[in-house]
């Protein structure tokens, strides 16, 4: 990431309460902010696993669940923390499938973490 590129304007600090995650789109990127105990840190909103919306898993701390398959990242790394699996029916009627032997070869990937700024009330975050 280059330290020329600026940082552009992303939510206000009262949008994401500690505790809380928002979806935002930064000069076309979906992005997810995530307040972490008053710190605010910035990933890729798409899961990836297969690019499940993470803004509309749950939180628990520093790790996001998604809603999709159940894959886990720490939102302060970006890293897989479990990976995403296609559960109970829908895997057993999958794996009967040509498709569901190709879903899982599905690997999840690490999300894409962003520099943030908080200046005055504004989260910035550096897209390069
Ligand atoms: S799309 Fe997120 S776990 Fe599958």
């Amino acid at each position: 990431m280059s330290d020329t590129m600026p940082f552009a304007d992303a939510a206000q600090i009262s949008d994401v309460p500690p505790g809380s995650m928002k979806y935002v789109e930064v000069q076309g990127r979906e992005i997810l902010l995530v307040n972490v105990e008053g710190k605010i840190y910035a990933t890729d909103n798409r899961c990836g696993h297969m690019n499940g919306p993470l803004s509309m898993g749950t939180l628990q701390g520093t790790v996001v669940e998604c809603p999709l398959h159940h894959a886990r990242f720490d939102v302060t790394t970006g890293k897989t923390l479990k990976e995403g699996h296609l559960g109970g029916v829908a895997h057993a009627v999958m794996s009967t499938t040509k498709s569901g032997g190709i879903m899982d070869m599905v690997k999840t990937h690490d999300l894409r973490t962003y520099e943030v700024s908080v200046d005055h009330d504004i989260i910035k975050i550096r897209i390069d």
